[in-house]
């Protein structure tokens, strides 16, 4: 099959759907490729190189399936040939007129911006690698913008603070706001109404402001992992820490979202006017009504105290050449789930849940809206009276194993050790303590090391299993002992065991330390 590479129509659009780098990618999926000249330039992806990648440069609006950042305008859609299929962001859920333009054409339409956000899907989530680079470039015209340092410093000329950042809504562009601002020096702190995120805002550097506790569960999290509209109390809470805490703020990045709500305003014109001049806010949920009362969609506008309001909404496209390589990949992921005979043939499968959820429209057919989809981000509902556990969202409560089943392993276990020692020399009894009492106490204790100290224990057991080398080392080929060839084979296999964790923990780590080096 064909592909094609559309240059942009909207106007101002910098990103392309695909580069160089994943034209490669598809061309190994059994595709041939097709780009529009010039498509990549505002990428800085020439021609020459969409060439040298394999792709023919020509008209993509002939091809089989066509690949666009945004939806095709009606000539682009009207130049397709029948039974084309075109991928794009195309925001269905806000464009009813969109989609009943495309149910007219015996095409089949697929939405990127529909993919749900489950674990499965997070290798096709566009809006999760768009608000990732959004939430950076926000903190970079917040740098421009606001004319001073972010780090603070002691000079011979005088110390200069820290600049003091807040960002409202800590998802995706939230974090990756965090993360910026902080590299740059700056004292972050952050505020979202899902109490979980505190450690990923910490984790960063950042601090959580938590609003006042209400009523337990008034914090609603929906079907599809995402925060509810909040409660009026809550609001009113949540207003009265952004009026303590704005004042001191230099910078405010919002990010606040409800799904296929307005954006909640959470900063008024009160609070923008108790700020310093020279403070700046990055509003980007300008494309929805905006959290801040002044913002002006793709505007910057300064209030009469000199707080500069950014209201952007194409900050993904002020980064182009990364946005069209994350966005690219995304599409080459999709392309990827979608041959599954990597044969260059795209299949569209109705039972995989992430197929169905992106197809607005199907061989001339309106499909939309999709099944709503149960996403692993949402907490799974406790059973009315079970004590609830600590856990990841969404994971699945163990099922505890009944008494009598642990007492009845617990006895097998403590019979057999008993029989085993009635039966072994003395020598060996001690020995047998001796590892009785490890397995216990490694077992707790290992059982108890948090997570994030993973590394380090496995330097210890690296350790051990050195011990357990050279011990074996001294008791291999004692071959003249009575129980001299079964010393030997246990010392082998001890051996054979340890080396296994000894060689595998330095592949494991030269691994994980490759992942930070700069190639
Ligand atoms: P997300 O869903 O990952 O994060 C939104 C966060 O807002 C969630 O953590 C949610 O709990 C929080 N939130 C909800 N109600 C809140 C409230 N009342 N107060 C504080 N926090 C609240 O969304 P994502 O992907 O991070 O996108 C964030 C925003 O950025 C969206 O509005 C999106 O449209 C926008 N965006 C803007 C771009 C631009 O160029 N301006 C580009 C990409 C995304």
């Amino acid at each position: 099959m064909l592909i094609g590479i559309v240059s942009e129509a909207r106007r101002g659009e910098t990103r392309v759907a695909a580069t160089p780098a994943t034209v490669v990618q598809l061309v190994k999926l059994g595709y041939d490729v097709v780009v529009q000249p010039g498509s990549g330039t505002l990428s800085s992806f020439p021609d020459e190189a969409y060439a040298e990648a394999g792709a023919r440069i020509g008209d993509p609006l002939a091809a089989d399936v066509v690949l666009g950042v945004n939806a095709l305008s009606t000539e682009q859609l009207d130049a397709l040939k029948p039974g084309a299929t075109v991928v794009g962001i195309m925001g269905p859920a806000f464009d009813p007129a969109l989609v009943a333009d495309l149910a007219e054409r015996p095409i089949t339409a697929l939405a990127m911006d529909a993919v749900p956000r489950i674990s499965r899907a997070q290798s096709l989530d566009v809006l999760s690698s768009m608000a990732n680079i959004a939430g950076y470039r926000a903190v970079v015209e917040a740098a421009h913008a606001f004319g001073r340092f972010f780090t603070g410093q002691v000079t011979a000329a005088g110390k200069v603070p820290p600049a003091k950042v807040l960002v409202c809504g800590a998802g995706v562009a939230g974090l990756a706001a965090i993360g910026a601002a902080g590299s740059l020096g700056a004292v972050v702190h952050a505020t979202d109404p899902r109490p979980e995120v505190a450690d990923q805002v910490r984790s960063l550097g950042g601090e959580y402001l938590s609003v006042e506790a209400g009523d337990p569960g008034e914090v609603e999290v929906s079907a599809t992992g995402y925060a509810k509209e909040m409660s009026r109390d809550y609001n009113a809470r949540a207003a009265q820490l952004y009026a303590d805490r704005i004042p001191e703020m230099d910078i405010v990045v919002t990010t606040a979202l409800i799904p296929g709500r307005p954006a909640p305003t959470l900063i008024t014109a009160e609070m923008v006017a108790s700020m310093r001049p020279g403070s700046v806010i990055v509003d980007l949920a300008a494309a929805n009504g905006g959290n801040v009362e002044g913002t002006v969609r793709d505007e910057a506008v300064v209030t009469a105290n000199g707080v500069t309001i950014i209201g952007w909404t194409d900050l993904p496209g002020r980064l182009p050449a990364q946005a069209s390589q994350l966005y690219g990949t995304n599409l080459v992921n999709l392309v990827k789930l979608m041959t599954p005979g990597r044969d260059g043939r795209l299949v569209l499968d109705f039972d995989d849940v992430v197929q169905r959820s992106i197809t607005v429209v199907r061989d001339g057919e309106s499909t939309w809206p999709p099944p709503p989809v149960e996403v692993s981000a949402a907490p799974a509902a406790a059973p009315s009276g079970a004590a609830r556990a600590p856990g990841p969202a969404g994971s699945r409560a163990k099922a505890p194993v009944p008494a009598r089943r642990r007492f009845a392993v617990v006895g097998a276990g403590g019979a057999a050790l008993f029989l085993l020692a009635a039966m072994s020399p003395p020598a060996l009894l001690g020995h047998l303590t001796v590892f009785a009492l490890a397995v216990v106490i490694g077992y707790y204790v290992i059982g108890q090391v948090h997570h994030a100290l993973h590394t380090p224990l496995m330097s210890v057991t690296n350790a051990i299993s050195g011990i357990i080398v050279v011990g074996a080392l001294m008791q291999i080929g004692h071959g003249e002992s009575p129980n001299g060839a079964a010393v030997t084979a246990l010392s082998t296999i001890a051996i054979l065991l340890a080396s296994v964790n000894v060689f595998g923990g330095f592949a494991v780590t030269r691994r994980m330390l490759s992942m930070f080096s700069r190639s």
